[in-house]
């Protein structure tokens, strides 16, 4: 009997892994914890994520680079390219660029579920009320927006001069608009289930009937243009509040926007100290950094990972290295790809939704995500090397797969493949209540995929040829 329940809980505790955290580990962790709570906080939209990691990045003495410009890529250097102004690609160039062997790419997004505001987005209700007209922008959890402060956040394209346009970022960072849900007197039936309605029932309020029309006097007021010179927006909706670290012993962190900029901030942490580290690094290799937009509606745009974003950088920096088409392709033979993503943790109330065996859980380490269909990348060799990594890395390691009756979702690894095509495995951090504007995660996690990342982008990927492979550091 005892042991039987010794191999339930087995089960429950994720591939038999013991976690024994060093107590020391714990202050890292609420430190690095509170400064991924900064940079969500300061990061609303798309946009503004990006917008930080800029600053991080010119900060640590990368360089900015414009598509439309010609690029002269020097060894050693450190470089960055935006498109749209919400992806991101930064890389350091090979030491001797004519030897360049392989890239080390870690990618993943920057936006997520929230409310567009639509054109001409004021209207009157009721003779009383000035509504926004808003629309869902990706798959989210409707009933977490309902009741608390709102604001509004992301881009405006504003006229410079005679025939100039330039883009403002925005965020009105005030408590602006709310939405608010119907009485339970007036639907008894609303804590059995009830389908919500975006265009009825998910509009705010902006304030009463004198706002109308005051709705771009406020944004241009927040970014300092003149209201008349706004002539293009994306703007969002989004929950107002910091973050927090809470739990019995302060072991967990909620905040909005965790998928995927938990991983998008350990990432650039991981990739930064890489740098950094320059004596450490392979220096024929290419450390690349990658955040894109778009991941919750598809990746389909130009700044997508269903877009030559990455492919056209590669280019450029194989280009730069006097790479010829044959010898850039070699390169992508010996070059890996972490396609990172957060991933779903077991829930206490619902053991049922998650898979008999694996069901990740909350600061238990790194997650692989498998699935037959490929919808994540992973397979029997990215996950071999990856194991292998996390080994010698001495980093818990766990795997998820969908209940095998459930569909589950996808996410930027195979959809990037299609267009550059590489040995890929799909990661992420186990999380709570994902694409709910309030979603909760492990602080150890965020900590030990620094510490992976750190290790992958000064690591070297090789295809031996005939089914044997290298992953070197
Ligand atoms: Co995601």
């Amino acid at each position: 009997m005892n042991q039987e329940k010794d191999q339930e809980q087995n089960r429950v505790l994720n591939q038999n892994q013991e976690i024994n955290r060093d107590p020391k580990e714990k202050q890292e962790a609420l430190r690095i914890s509170a400064e991924l709570l900064d940079f969500l906080q300061a990061s609303p939209t798309a946009f503004q994520a990006v917008d930080q990691v800029r600053k991080r990045l010119t900060e640590a003495g990368f360089h900015e680079l414009y598509e439309s410009l010609d690029w002269n890529l020097q060894p050693g250097g450190l470089y960055f390219v935006l498109r749209n102004e919400s992806s991101i690609l930064a890389f350091r160039m090979p030491e001797d660029p004519s030897r360049l062997h392989g890239f080390q790419i870690a990618a993943s997004h920057s936006d997520s579920p929230a409310f567009k505001i639509k054109a001409n987005p004021e209207m009157t209700e009721a003779g009383a009320y000035t509504m926004l007209n808003v629309e869902k922008y990706g798959g989210m959890l409707m009933r977490p927006w309902f009741d608390r402060p709102l604001s509004i956040a992301g881009r405006l394209l504003v006229r410079e001069g005679d025939n100039g346009i330039r883009t403002v970022l925005v965020n009105v960072d005030r408590d602006l608009c709310l939405i608010p849900s119907l009485a339970i007197h007036m639907d008894r039936e609303a804590n059995k289930g009830h389908d919500l309605n975006p265009q009825k029932e998910l509009l705010p309020i902006l304030g009463d009937e004198t706002a109308k029309g005051h709705l771009k006097e406020i944004l241009a007021d927040a970014a300092g243009v003149k209201p008349g010179d706004i002539l293009g927006h994306d703007l969002f909706l989004y929950v107002r509040g910091r973050g927090s670290i809470w739990g019995a012993d302060r072991e967990y962190i909620s905040a909005g926007h965790l998928d995927d900029l938990q991983c998008g901030f350990s990432n650039l942490t991981g990739f930064l100290k890489a740098c950094r580290d320059g004596q450490r690094n392979y220096k024929d290799t290419v450390p690349v950094l990658a955040i894109f937009d778009n991941e919750e509606v598809g990746s389909g745009t130009k700044q997508g990972a269903d877009s030559t974003f990455l492919s056209d950088i590669l280019w450029r920096i194989a280009g730069a290295a006097g790479l010829e088409g044959g010898a850039f392709r070699r390169a992508l033979a010996n070059s890996f790809m972490l396609s990172c993503d957060n991933a779903h943790a077991v829930h206490p109330n619902y053991m049922d939704k998650a898979d008999p065996v694996n069901r990740p859980l909350m600061n238990h380490g790194i997650v692989m995500k498998y699935n037959a269909n490929q919808k994540y990348t992973t397979d029997g060799v990215s996950a071999a090397v990856f194991r292998d990594l996390c080994q010698r890395e001495e980093l818990p390691l766990q795997e998820f797969t969908n209940r095998s009756d459930m569909a589950g979702g996808s996410t930027l690894g195979n959809i990037s493949n299609a267009h550059i095509s590489l040995n890929t495995v799909d990661i992420g951090l186990p999380q709570l209540s994902m694409h709910s504007s309030y979603e909760t995660a492990g602080v150890y996690d965020t900590l030990d995929l620094i510490r992976l990342t750190h290790a992958f982008f000064q690591s070297r990927f090789s295809d031996l040829g005939g089914g044997k492979f290298r992953m070197e550091n």
